[in-house]
């Protein structure tokens, strides 16, 4: 028998438990060949900003998990949180006509602190269930107010809303649209704020933000107002490869939205709880925009359960709570209560413990600052970010913005090099992004910055020998 096939048991050696991963575990946008030739690596520990896998190698969490893990890891209160809602009530749900103590607990304070006088929410379990939902909602509520034909929603190129169908055809990315014949009907995409590719020469931010967001109102027009039901996009643009939308293009969009009658909704999966130093990333002074609704999962419990959900404006709900009677949608989990008890202690840790005033006021500018001197690398400019995330690119000349090919895997390269010098970083195409932990300090950048300079040496050098750079 392949040893690898063997159920693992106990405590296994790392070793025996990677091949038997690669043997049988199926990844989330991972390569399975890959997998079976470079088994994963395996993470077995977290404090703080800081994760070991299996080796004993500590590596800084650059990335929060999957940009969730807002509070960092081993936090003692959200366990406790847990395991007493565990004891208490492991489980009940929220359909017909029952509620649990955190499920109403947990709506009352998110509704204490979201933006644009939403009130209320519906729960999910993840960022992609929260954006079908969210789809589902913004139809409903056009078919209530007499107009069906409203039913196009359109988000932006390279935008990631998840990967149910629904949200992986609300999304933008050419990849996952060439599997499995997506998007379904009724989703439009139009091109993403991204000045580097798209700005004009000589045109300033401001020009290029009021252009890019003309694109929208193009495309409301090309399709007709009269089928419109919804624009989707996301502070910053994150898995896309952070990019921060320029001045006033958001404020613009907001504006072309209520012009043409089309809800707006912001997708705050990641630039919630914190990320840009706000409850939400629309409240930031450089999005400033009021949507109709607004989706989030992943910091709401800084990762430690799954949760998500839409947050309804005033619009939308005065419309869903009085007319139609019954929404015909829900999930076995949705308002868990474990996980709205996981959320709660996160929510009063984020508050009592300041974390957002600290952002703003002084962990995201030094992030900024620090990231910024990156750009003065060999292979690294472009740099940019919003809050707590930032992003810079890395270019085969630098100085005539030659980009490198494809085959060249620079990206890649430099992700596995950032590993090796013990900090996790991601890699998209050739733009290499981070979104730290809001409770990193500022030696713990200091280590983040100096790592990631190590590993820009490294995937330099790489790509000298390999033939890539001159
Ligand atoms: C902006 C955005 N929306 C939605 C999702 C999907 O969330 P989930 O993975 O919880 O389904 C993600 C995940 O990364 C995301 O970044």
């Amino acid at each position: 028998m392949n040893p690898a096939a063997a159920p693992p048991q106990g405590a296994q050696p790392a070793q025996a438990l990677q091949a038997a991963d690669a043997a049988h575990h199926l990844h989330p946008f991972s390569d399975p060949q890959q997998l079976r030739e470079h088994p994963p690596r395996m993470i077995v520990h977290g404090e703080g900003v800081r994760i070991r896998d299996a080796q004993g190698h500590e590596i800084l969490d650059a990335m929060s998990g999957l940009w969730c893990v807002n509070l960092g890891y081993g936090r003692v209160d959200l366990v406790e949180a847990a395991r007493a809602q565990m004891h208490e009530l492991p489980y009940y749900n929220t359909f017909f006509q029952t509620t649990t103590r955190p499920a109403a607990q947990l709506a009352a304070e998110l509704a204490g602190i979201a933006p644009a006088g939403m009130r209320q929410v519906f729960f999910t379990e993840s960022g992609s269930t929260a954006n079908d939902t969210m789809v589902r909602m913004v139809r409903r509520y056009w078919d209530l107010m007499g107009q069906p034909r409203r039913k196009i929603l359109i988000s932006r190129r390279n935008a990631y809303h998840g990967s149910t169908l629904g949200a992986a055809s609300l999304g933008g990315m050419p990849d996952m649209h060439a599997q499995g014949d997506l998007p379904l009907p009724g989703f439009e995409h139009i091109e993403q704020p991204y000045r580097l590719q798209l700005g004009r020469p000589g045109e300033s931010e401001a020009d290029f933000g009021l252009r890019a967001a003309s694109w929208l109102e193009q495309r409301i027009l090309e399709l007709g107002a009269e089928r419109v039901a919804a624009f989707v996009m996301e502070p910053v643009q994150g898995a896309g490869g952070v990019i921060v939308p320029p001045a006033g293009y958001a404020r613009e969009i907001q504006r072309i939205c209520r012009r043409h009658g089309v809800l707006l909704v912001s997708d705050e999966v990641i630039c919630g709880f914190g990320r840009l130093g706000h409850w939400f990333g629309c409240q930031h002074e450089h999005i400033g925009i009021e949507p109709d609704l607004l989706t989030f999962a992943k910091g709401v419990t800084s990762g430690y359960l799954p949760l998500g959900g839409v947050l309804v404006g005033p619009r939308v709900a005065e419309v869903l709570g009085t007319r139609g009677g019954e929404f015909a949608h829900g999930f076995t989990y949705s308002g868990h209560p474990v996980c709205c008890a996981v959320a709660l202690a996160n929510l009063h840790a984020l508050r009592d413990e300041q974390v957002l005033e600290r952002v703003r006021t002084g962990l995201a500018p030094y992030l900024q600052r620090r990231f910024a001197k990156l750009g003065q690398h060999e292979l690294a400019g472009d740099v940019d970010g919003l809050g707590m995330t930032a992003a810079l690119v890395l270019w085969r000349d630098k100085r005539r913005r030659e980009p490198f090919p494809p085959e060249a895997a620079a990206g890649l390269r430099c992700r596995d090099a950032c590993f090796d010098a013990g900090v996790v970083m991601r890699a998209v195409g050739s733009r290499m992004i981070i979104a730290p932990p809001l409770v990193s300090t500022e030696a713990d950048i200091d280590q983040m910055i100096e790592r990631i300079g190590t590993a820009l040496d490294a995937t330099l050098l790489g790509l000298r020998r390999d033939g890539w750079m001159a």
